[in-house]
């Protein structure tokens, strides 16, 4: 058996040689055994709690995970699991789930959806509420810029709007002014109808 003196550095050198695809490969396996039982292996959470991150901008996603670590975003879920995490290991996983092929979401109550849809188009200039539309389109598709929003879970929305507003999410000072401005029933509608865009 060749002494492991002279293996090593050849198998030093061909971990450098790997190529994209097995990097990608290191990045699933990692989805696998730290985030798919939350977010799930294509990034469409089943549970409403969890955010779908399938379709959501790379760059989006990176900040995202910079906040959890930094506390400027807080939840119990995440906050935890993101401190075992290395942050070398951010730009895989949001380049990993950013490309995933997001499903559709669900409206459980049309009612309330038409309500939504009017608040998202229009805002509320009562109160001072911008339209939803200006920034994360009509769609809600989102871009660059502004997160996708479109097919996302209720009670994932809800809590964000409500997390805002408390500043336990204070990631951009903006979507604070919105969170605030907004009445419990507004997000209601508005998370209602962001679920079936
Ligand atoms: C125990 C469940 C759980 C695990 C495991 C988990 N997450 Fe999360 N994740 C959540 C919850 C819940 C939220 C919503 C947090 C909030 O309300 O602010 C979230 C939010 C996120 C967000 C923000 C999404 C957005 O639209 O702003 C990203 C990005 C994310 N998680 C990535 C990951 C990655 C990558 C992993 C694996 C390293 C992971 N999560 C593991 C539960 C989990
Ligand atoms: C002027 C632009 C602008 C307007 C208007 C706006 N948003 Fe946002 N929104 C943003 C930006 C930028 C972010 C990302 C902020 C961050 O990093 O936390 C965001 C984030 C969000 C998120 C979190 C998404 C996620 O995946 O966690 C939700 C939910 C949201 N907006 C809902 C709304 C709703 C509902 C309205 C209308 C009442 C609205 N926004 C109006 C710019 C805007």
């Amino acid at each position: 058996m060749p002494g492991l003196r002279v293996l090593t550095p050849f198998l030093l050198s061909l971990a450098l040689l790997l190529p994209a695809s097995l990097r990608a490969a290191d990045a699933q396996e990692m989805v696998k055994t730290v985030c798919a039982a939350c977010h799930g292996v294509d990034g469409n959470s089943t549970d409403p709690v969890n955010p779908k991150l399938a379709g959501m901008d790379q760059e989006y996603l990176m900040r995202q995970l910079k906040a959890f670590a930094a506390g400027t975003r807080r939840d119990d879920a995440m906050s935890g699991i993101i401190a075992t995490v290395d942050t070398s290991d951010f730009a895989k996983l949001a380049a990993y789930y950013g490309p995933q092929k997001p499903a559709p979401g669900k409206v459980l109550d049309a009612q309330l959806a038409t309500k939504g849809r009017t608040l998202y188009e229009d805002g509320n200039t009562d109160s001072g509420v911008p339209a939803c539309a200006g920034c994360h389109q009509s769609d809600g598709k989102g871009n660059a810029r502004f997160p996708r929003l479109a097919g996302q879970h209720q009670a994932y929305t809800l809590k964000q709007l409500a997390d805002y507003k408390s500043g336990r999410r204070a990631t951009d000072p903006l979507m604070t002014t919105v969170g605030k401005r907004l009445t419990t029933d507004e997000s209601k509608a508005l998370a209602e109808y962001i679920a079936g865009l």
